[in-house]
């Protein structure tokens, strides 16, 4: 017993170490971004530094994305709340989405939101995050071209009012002994991947009893669906 309470004494030290870590490497990071989009517009055009850059680019935002999971990870679920539209959350994010390294213009984007406003009281950069990973994994499961479909519509789950949310792909697909393992932390089957994206998403669901749903098909794509609810309980620092 006092074994055990020690180790997770000890855990939870490493995890405020490396979340501290996380926030020190952030704010240089940035800096650094800045910095190289400035240099990119007063460097000579030519094949070799174009490549640079590229590789230089593709690094800062693997980083900046692995730090945004990784402290969402240690500490999801306690940002500042508001009402939020989830329809211009959605929006806002497929713009973001053709800026990616992955994007290419074999995708489409079919989009199916009501037209009434889509309120929830959420914190925005939480929602982005769950709306982002899910997003970047359907085009990243599309390297070969698709469609990117995304539905949002209210829905009342028992007596709780809610916001049910959709991204589908024709991508990959996903075979069924994965399906267990797809959102354990570290795991991925990308050579490019941390396996934090749906482990994040997971948290942060769990943070605002909210759900998620999968289904795949090899071959020929998968459709992840969340629901939120529109007023979640208070979050604590345990993240419940
Ligand atoms: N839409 C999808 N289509 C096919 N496979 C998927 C899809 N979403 C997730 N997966 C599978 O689940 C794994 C875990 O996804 P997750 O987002 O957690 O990590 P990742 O995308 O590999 O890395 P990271 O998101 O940290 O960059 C992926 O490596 C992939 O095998
Ligand atoms: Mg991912």
């Amino acid at each position: 017993m006092k074994k055990s309470l020690e180790k997770s004494r000890q855990l939870a030290l490493i995890g405020e170490i490396a979340a501290n870590l996380a926030h020190e490497i952030r704010n240089p990071l940035a800096s650094i971004g800045g910095s190289i989009q400035m240099l990119k517009g007063n460097m000579a055009q030519d094949k070799t530094n174009a490549r640079l850059m590229q590789i230089i680019l593709r690094g800062k935002d693997h980083l900046e994305s692995f730090l945004k999971d990784f402290l969402l990870m240690a500490r999801p679920a306690l940002g500042v709340r508001e009402e939020i539209d989830i329809r211009e959350t959605i929006k806002d994010s497929i713009e973001s989405l053709r800026y990616v390294a992955d994007w290419h213009e074999r995708l489409d984007v079919v989009m199916a939101l009501t037209d009434d406003p889509l309120t929830i009281r959420a914190n925005k950069t939480e929602i982005r995050q769950i709306l982002w990973n899910l997003m970047l994994n359907a085009v990243q499961a599309m390297p070969d071209g698709g469609v990117l479909k995304v539905d949002a519509r209210p829905l009342r789950v028992g007596e709780r009012e809610g916001a049910e949310i959709s991204i589908g792909d024709t991508g990959c697909g996903i075979e069924e002994q994965q399906f267990s393992k797809i959102f354990d932390p570290f795991y991925t089957t990308r050579d490019a991947g941390t396996g934090l994206g749906l482990a994040v998403v997971n948290r942060i669901l769990e943070a605002y009893g909210g759900k998620i749903y999968m289904q795949s098909e090899p071959g020929k794509g998968s459709v992840f669906t969340i629901w939120l609810p529109v007023h979640a309980a208070a979050a604590t620092a345990a993240g419940s």
